[in-house]
């Protein structure tokens, strides 16, 4: 079987999976729906979250088995962490490509996504024609992996106003069981999914002080292709 699998919250990574699934007539799946156990071309679009693999994304791969991978991070343009390095030390040696694009960042407004998508061509003709390669470790800032989720919940909190029905699709949406008609609680690690899901706009995200002024910093806007 050849798929396209994708997780994403705010919707830029299902853009790129999109687009891979189009170019190379893949069918496209959300990691959330169910999915095959063995995969023989697979390509994994996901986001870095605190520099670190997601956990939704640690139990896909825990669980599948996949031939010839190629795994696609989608970073904001703070810092991409070692994600694909990480992959395929911990899950899966047999990677194909590996990419890491930049995009808009979740708790950005008005942040530019990824349009370049010319530049995925090298990583397409490499999937048709594929070989294992070995991908290097990148620089991962020194508190990247000290309680990562922690962290990205005390960065920033998600209010309720009053256009809130209490209809709770913030809680069908929610990967993490973590909200519930608008109240987020501890298992909460700021994806806003939630945020995003809300036909009333009834959820707003406020940024602490610290989070505000990283996310100030200068941007880092390269695409880094392995082949
Ligand atoms: C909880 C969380 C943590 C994030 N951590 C990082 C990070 O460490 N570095 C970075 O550049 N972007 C980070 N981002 C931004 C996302 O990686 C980026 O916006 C991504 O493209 C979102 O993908 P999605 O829309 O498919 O969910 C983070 C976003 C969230 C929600």
């Amino acid at each position: 079987m050849n798929a396209v699998v994708f997780y994403s919250n705010t919707g830029q990574s299902k853009a790129i999976a999109t687009y891979f699934a189009n170019q190379l007539g893949y069918s496209l799946t959300d990691m959330e729906t169910k999915c095959a156990e063995h995969y023989q071309n697979l390509v994994l679009v996901f986001p870095v979250h605190c520099q670190n693999i997601p956990d939704a994304v640690r139990a896909f791969l825990k669980k599948v088995s996949v031939d010839n991978l190629t795994a696609v991070a989608t970073y904001g343009k703070m810092c991409c962490g070692n994600v694909l390095y990480e992959i395929q030390k911990d899950y899966q040696k047999n990677i194909v490509a590996g990419a890491y694009i930049p995009t808009k960042h979740s708790y950005i407004d008005g942040d530019d996504g990824f349009c370049a998508f010319d530049r995925l061509k090298p990583v397409m003709e490499k999937i048709k024609h594929p070989s294992y390669i070995q991908l290097p470790k990148l620089y991962k800032k020194p508190l990247a992996d000290i309680f990562p989720n922690l962290r990205s919940r005390l960065g920033l909190t998600i209010q309720k106003n009053e256009n809130c029905s209490g209809c709770n699709l913030c809680g069908e949406r929610c990967s993490y069981g973590a909200i519930k008609t608008g109240e987020t609680n501890r298992k909460c690690i700021r994806c806003i999914r939630c945020v995003n899901a809300c036909p009333r706009q009834a959820l707003k995200i406020r940024l602490s002080l610290p989070l505000k002024l990283y996310l100030r910093k200068k941007k880092a806007n390269q695409v880094i292709i392995y082949i």
